[in-house]
């Protein structure tokens, strides 16, 4: 099979790696990729969203599958450009259509259909400019803190959680009046507080019948104790401790059951991962978000664990037979610790040279941030690179990506210390 994969993350490298392990590939092209990719294919420079340069490069070069790693090209409808033209309705596209893909595209679509199919969720309501006396007077009866979310994709930035009823009210005014997201937040979703811990679970799915991947937990903020601002994630680790055979058993029928049976009893056709964001709220799961892509960090710790062939598993996918296909996993503990840019989320410096990769040998190196220069492998992101260890426990297994890192260095960087210390 001849592969475009579309991204330029860890989680497209990670992708990428495991793909180059499978007896059927025969290329793999990456657009546009990152110095890491390039060991497991051909980076092509097209932007995700370059629905007609992918179609040239498609023709060109014969591909016979596009998988696509982020969700913007996806929420844009890159499956529905493939569906509608000629001559390439024939190339599958593993991630959903425009419209499964506002399950992630649009917070509000998500809390209907949830509504709709008694998936457990919190209780919310939505607001445009035009209902902001209505979005006041619904904050008024809620409890602090209160939780506002752009409807629309605001590159993970789009939630605010406020501890006063004033401030709640002068931020929904400025997300819905003053365009504080764009278009994103021209809608608002205010939702009631859940109070608990998260993590991430995911399927692939052909639309009929769904396989389940190991469940992680990412680490979404910089700093230490999630503490300070929000980032893409700053490490993962998987299997998740707290997430028992029990809880993971409420998940799958109260949650990841109602989901693909009620996509498909609409009529909506979803081909590809769904990330289900979820909380634990004393022992009960709730859907914190969906997202219609796998997650990263997460996909550099459950990549890592899935023993059986990821292609065979995307063809299963694009030619609705997954439920023949097979699925395994290591039963080994997998973390992974992401070395970021100094100053990240916020402003940082790019074009910083990076040493010591080679020189690790007990994990593996996901490349995110970086771009080559010659022989030399420079920074070109917040996210830089991702150190996946695996273990007997989460404890070796973090304790290998930490002594990875101290080998590699470059002007700047950052780390977290304490990834999984509310698990281990
Ligand atoms: P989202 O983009 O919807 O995943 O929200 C970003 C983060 O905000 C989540 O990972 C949670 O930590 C937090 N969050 C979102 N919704 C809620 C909620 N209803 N209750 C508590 N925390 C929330
Ligand atoms: N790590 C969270 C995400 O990919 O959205």
């Amino acid at each position: 099979m001849r592969v475009l994969l579309l991204g330029s993350g860890g989680r497209e490298h990670a992708m990428a790696w495991k793909m180059s392990d499978s007896s059927i590939l025969k290329e793999l092209f990456i657009a546009p990729g990152n110095a890491g990719t390039k060991e497991y294919g051909t980076n092509v420079d097209l932007s995700v969203n370059d629905f007609e340069g992918i179609k040239k490069f498609v023709l060109e070069k014969e591909i016979n599958m596009v998988v696509v790693g982020p969700e913007d090209p996806l929420v844009n409808g890159i499956a529905d450009f493939f569906e509608a033209d000629e001559l390439l309705s024939s190339v599958p596209v593993i991630g959903p259509n425009k419209e499964a893909a506002q399950l992630e595209g649009s917070k509000d679509f998500a809390k209907q259909f949830m509504k709709r199919h008694n998936i457990p969720t919190a209780k919310y309501g939505t607001f445009t400019k035009d209902t902001l006396k209505e979005g006041y007077a619904f904050l008024e009866k809620m409890n602090s803190p209160y939780v506002l979310k752009a409807d629309g994709l605001a590159a993970g930035k789009g939630v605010l959680i406020l501890h006063e009823l004033k401030e709640a009210k002068t931020e929904l005014k400025s997300m819905l009046s003053d365009a504080k997201f764009g278009d994103a937040s021209s809608r608002v979703v205010i939702e009631q507080f859940l109070d608990g811990i998260e993590l991430s679970c995911f399927v692939i799915t052909d639309g009929d019948s769904y396989k389940k991947l190991p469940e992680a937990k990412d680490y979404k903020r910089i700093g230490e104790g999630d503490a300070g601002l929000n980032t893409g994630g700053m490490g993962a680790v998987s299997p998740v401790p707290f997430a028992n055979p029990t809880f993971l058993d409420k998940i799958e029928n109260q949650i990841i059951i109602p989901t693909v049976k009620g996509l498909k009893r609409e009529g909506i056709v979803y081909k590809g991962f769904i990330f289900f964001g979820i909380i634990n709220v004393k022992n009960e799961p709730y859907v914190i978000e969906y997202n219609c892509r796998m997650g990263d960090p997460e996909t550099e710790v459950v990549l890592p664990r899935l023993k059986s062939d990821l292609l065979d598993l995307f063809e299963g996918v694009g030619s609705n037979t997954l439920s023949e296909r097979d699925i395994v996993f290591d039963d080994r503990n997998a973390a992974t610790v992401m070395m970021v840019s100094g100053g990240y989320p916020e402003r940082y410096e790019k074009g910083k040279q990076i040493y010591g990769i080679k020189s690790v040998v007990d994990s593996i190196i996901f490349h995110a941030g970086t771009t080559s220069d010659g022989p030399a492998i420079m920074t070109n992101g917040g996210r830089v690179l991702a150190a996946t260890s695996f273990g007997k426990d989460l404890k070796t297994a973090l304790k290998k990506s930490y002594e990875s890192l101290e080998k590699i260095s470059f002007e700047n960087s950052n780390f977290r210390k304490d990834i999984g210390f509310d698990v281990v």
